[in-house]
């Protein structure tokens, strides 16, 4: 499809393109001698840069600008030459999606206590192994609804990790890279081995690099309770910064330590509650009392958190924005663990699962490979349950 080039207006500080009578934007001289997408300045293949950004004169500027097509060629003051596409200019002002965007990310369905997903996400297993449309409709649904089932997962750890692989491999943390997770086993100290509640959290607030996607292959099932509960966080996020901006504000700016210990590990990160990506947008929940590390602000600051924080917890725990989902061999549950909190009721009896987490880079990196194939196509098609 093409555009038209919009026109343009050479400044003291840069080219103002004027994208409508309403919308004027103006990039830097520097700017765009920096992202020059000619071969002199940008690898085609690999999008690495190659101008020597850090010898471009600080006063450089550009004495002749024309479009050739969709393509704005530059003269600079320096001599050089270089050139950028309409494309990019439109979206780095925010007039055309980002092609680094995160595909279905605008369809994001936010959901709470009035709005639950009803049947939640669910898909086969023997599609996921099959066709690459099932695992992009997969993500996809991961991406609107924050988690997904699949079904009639062969109860092994071996079917555990053919299912995980069809995203990534997955991520290593202090719990291995599969892992088995049950009461009965004693090799971590952590609460998620036990059978009592666990209230919903997010994992890993003591890693800089939190897992991205977590997943839970259900092996065995002989007991009661055990259910496991799964919460929006970014829906949550949203009704604050709807309904209480000032408590959103806070937990966007103070940054809370978590840590984990056991003999011969003292992992330690912090980040904010609710970390926003350069557009303002949230990006990832972290939240995890249990594993929360000592800190201290001035008096008054300390307390505006508090009062943040248990504005943040009361949604959390109020059961009526719980998805409740009892795992039973056959069913695996995966969730965004930068987006959804997740939590277990307390239960007797045996329940044996095992899992892997995925870094959320992985996760994206696939999303992304797919949806140049993929996208476009209806959600939908293979999934099991779903309304
Ligand atoms: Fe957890």
């Amino acid at each position: 499809m093409h555009s038209v080039p919009p026109e343009f207006q050479l400044n003291n500080d840069g080219l103002t393109l004027l994208w409508s009578s309403q919308q004027a934007v103006t990039y830097p001289w520097f700017w765009l001698r920096d992202h020059g997408e000619d071969q002199d300045s940008l690898d085609a293949a690999t999008l690495q840069r190659k101008v020597d950004t850090f010898a471009v004169p600080h006063d450089i500027k550009a004495n002749a600008v024309q479009w050739h097509g969709e393509i704005l060629q530059l003269q600079w003051s320096d001599g050089s030459t270089s050139h950028i596409s309409l494309q990019r200019l439109k979206q780095i002002a925010g007039l055309a999606p980002e092609s680094e965007a995160l595909p279905d990310a605008d369809r994001r369905y936010y959901w709470l206590a009035d709005n639950l997903p009803d049947p939640y996400p669910s898909f086969a297993y023997t599609e996921l192994i099959a066709s690459e449309m099932a695992v992009w409709q997969w993500l996809s649904a991961i991406v609107r609804y924050g988690f997904a089932v699949v079904t009639d997962v062969p109860s092994s750890e071996a079917a555990t990790q053919t299912l995980a692989e069809r995203i990534a491999p997955a991520q290593q943390t202090i719990f291995g890279i599969y892992w088995p997770l049950s009461a009965e086993l004693k090799d971590h100290g952590d609460t998620a081995y036990s059978t009592q509640f666990l209230a919903p959290h997010t994992d890993g607030t003591y890693y800089h690099d939190a897992a991205g996607l977590q997943m839970f292959n259900c092996l065995e099932f002989d007991g009661k309770g055990g259910e496991s509960v799964v919460v929006d966080g970014f829906a949550i996020a949203e009704h604050m910064r709807l309904k209480t901006p000032d408590l959103y504000q806070i937990l966007t700016e103070i940054s809370v330590p978590g840590h984990y210990l056991e003999p011969g590990v003292h992992l330690y990160a912090e980040r904010p509650v609710f970390r926003l990506d350069r557009h303002g947008q949230l990006a990832q929940i972290s939240f995890n009392n249990y594993d929360r590390a000592p800190f201290l602000l001035a008096a008054e600051r300390m307390q505006a958190f508090y009062k943040a924080y248990a504005e943040f917890n009361r949604h959390a725990i109020n059961q009526a924005n719980w998805l409740k989902i009892p795992l039973r061999p056959g069913m695996a549950l995966i969730f965004d663990n930068w987006r959804c909190l997740h939590g277990r009721m307390g239960y007797v009896g045996k329940r044996f699962f095992y899992g892997c987490y995925h870094g959320h880079a992985d996760f994206e990196s696939r999303l992304r490979v797919l949806a140049q194939t993929h996208a476009g196509a209806a959600l939908g098609a293979v999934m099991s349950g779903y309304r």
